[in-house]
């Protein structure tokens, strides 16, 4: 496995790779790995040439400095787990991802107009920016993104359309602790009673799928109803929406695909998670 941090470096790395028509199999990540990222990076050792991970934490997606300032940063660590898997470790500093300045402006219309978008103002433009950069840099075959961000991969996939990429999209599955909550790099902020609350997240979701009922807003109420019986969580919102449009549907029978996406704060801890009706 190969540290890289500046983009020259990399780029001649990838040279070779490209001369030769190797695949190239991109796990973009923010660091501070785990399980559900391992699962990624697995998954596209196995079905490309190369593995390339980038890790960097991208202030550009940030709306809020604190969340910024406390995202954890274990870069010895993440090297250590991926070590057996990954070719290229791509961890450049913010200086170098943005030596250009970060004046992309990106419309992706309403897929990022719902949910994560209003509650998180630039947030969908700055992961646009990086991974724009990362694919212009990077040139991969396939790039690899876990569906606990089901929103970012909808948007991610208009990028890819919008700018007329060649390359393939690969959601992978949430990968969950045995109590059901979904892994992610933010749990390491959360106290252990707030992990052991978390997890009813899941367990509401779930049991919100058992219902009889096809109609989103009496699904949407069960699950508002049971959030709120914690103390502790705090719900940012619930939509049960189309899996492609990303835009909400009334009743579960109107579209194909459906998917119930949640934000819950946990005290300060911002969780999401998402759960599949049909
Ligand atoms: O999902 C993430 O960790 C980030 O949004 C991504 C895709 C690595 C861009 O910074």
């Amino acid at each position: 496995m190969l540290l890289i941090e500046t983009i020259s470096d990399l780029q001649n790395k990838l040279e070779q790779a490209h001369r030769a028509n190797q695949t190239i199999g991109l796990v973009p990540t923010m660091g501070a790995l785990h399980e559900g990222h391992l699962s990624l990076i697995k998954r596209a050792r196995k079905e490309n040439d190369l593995c390339v991970v980038s890790v960097f934490v991208n202030p550009t997606q940030f709306n809020n400095a604190e969340d910024l300032e406390k995202y954890p940063r274990t870069l010895e660590q993440d090297l250590q787990l991926v070590s057996d898997y990954a070719d290229i470790v791509f961890a450049p500093s913010v200086e170098e991802v943005y030596r250009v300045p970060a004046t992309e402006q990106y419309d992706f219309g309403p897929v990022a107009e719902v949910m994560e978008g209003p509650a998180r103002p630039g947030h969908f433009n700055g992961v646009g920016i990086i991974v724009k950069r990362l694919f212009d840099w990077v040139q991969p075959t396939r790039a690899y993104f876990g569906e606990k961000d089901f929103q970012q991969i909808a948007v991610i996939k208009t990028l890819v359309r919008q700018c007329g990429l060649n390359l393939q999209i690969v959601p992978c599955p949430i990968v969950r602790e045995a109590s059901g909550l979904a892994l992610s790099s933010r749990n390491r902020r959360l106290t252990e009673e707030e992990r052991a609350t978390a997890a009813n997240i899941y367990r509401i979701l779930k049991a919100s799928t058992q219902l009889k009922t096809t109609n989103t807003q009496e699904i949407r109420k069960f699950v508002e109803d049971e959030i709120s019986k914690y103390d502790l969580f705090r719900l940012e919102y619930y939509e049960i929406v189309d899996d492609e449009t990303l835009q909400p549907v009334a009743d579960l029978n109107d579209s194909n695909g459906v998917v119930g996406c949640i934000t819950v704060w946990a005290n300060q801890v911002r969780l999401i998670d998402n759960i599949r009706y049909k």
